[in-house]
């Protein structure tokens, strides 16, 4: 099966948020149709504040829409209850958050077995084999046991990709993944994505400000206002 006839494993429509703050309505997000095939890598831009975060987490069903759906496969996850929704994200979808939410009180491989305790991984030595072997993709085999405020804003970031690792879900979802890496950081970790991507299969959604970076996807999709404004790249 080519890219081109695979089937949607992302797909929003009508796909509307906006925040009421009193006098002040915030339309962060404001009708984005967007269809993502498995298996592909993409790219989100756009200037602060064009709800790019905002759509990732409409996407992970983190938070929901105004207006519109969201699709996983053929699920509309807008029709969930709370703990369905939950339970899917948990299943498909790695999430790397803009602010990395690590808990401070845990080292890097604490972080990451929380992860998989959450995901209900029984079995202690295989569940820190696989941790260590995580940490090791993401260049902090050897940091394993600090805690967060003992590694630099990069070293968190990528026990924060580590994390969302756990259990290889198809889809990764990664806001800013890259945001406080230096090149050589920022390199590495797109090798992880793109072996990830390849040799997994796994679905990609990255939002970057780096356009280096944001060029080795698939495609890019570019965001202004709250809206796409254009799309470079294949299909
Ligand atoms: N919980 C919220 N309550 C009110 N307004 C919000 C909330 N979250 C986001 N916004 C607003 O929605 C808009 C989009 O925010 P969002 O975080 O999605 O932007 P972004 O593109 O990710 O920006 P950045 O590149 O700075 O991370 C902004 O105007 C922001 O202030
Ligand atoms: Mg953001």
């Amino acid at each position: 099966m080519t890219m081109d006839d695979a089937p949607s494993i992302l797909r929003t429509v009508g796909l509307e948020k906006s925040y009421d703050l009193g006098r002040i309505k915030v339309r962060a997000v404001c009708g984005i149709d967007l269809a993502i095939k498995k298996g592909e890598f993409v790219s989100i831009m756009g200037p602060s504040g064009c709800g790019k975060s905002t759509l990732l987490y409409l996407i992970g069903g983190m938070t929901n829409p105004t207006r519109g759906s969201v699709f996983v496969g053929d699920t509309d996850i807008t029709h969930l209850s709370d703990s369905e929704r939950t339970a899917l994200r948990r299943e498909r979808i790695g999430f790397v958050f803009q602010r990395f939410n690590l808990f401070p009180t845990l080292s890097a491989l604490g972080n990451v077995r929380l992860a998989q305790e959450i995901q209900g991984w029984k079995d202690r030595k295989e569940a820190g084999e696989g941790a260590r072997e995580l940490l090791g993709w993401v260049g902090l085999a050897d940091k394993d046991s600090r805690r967060p405020y003992e590694l630099s804003i990069g070293e968190q970031q990528r026990v924060a990709i580590a994390r969302a690792l756990v259990g290889m879900p198809e889809i990764l979802l990664a806001d800013e993944p890259t945001g406080n890496l230096d090149t050589d950081n920022s390199l590495q970790i797109m090798r992880v994505f793109e072996s990830l991507n390849e040799k997994h299969s796994q679905t990609i959604l990255m939002i970057t400000h780096n356009p280096e970076i944001a060029a080795r996807a698939d495609r890019t999709i570019h965001m202004r206002d709250g809206r796409i404004v254009d799309v470079e790249g294949k299909s």
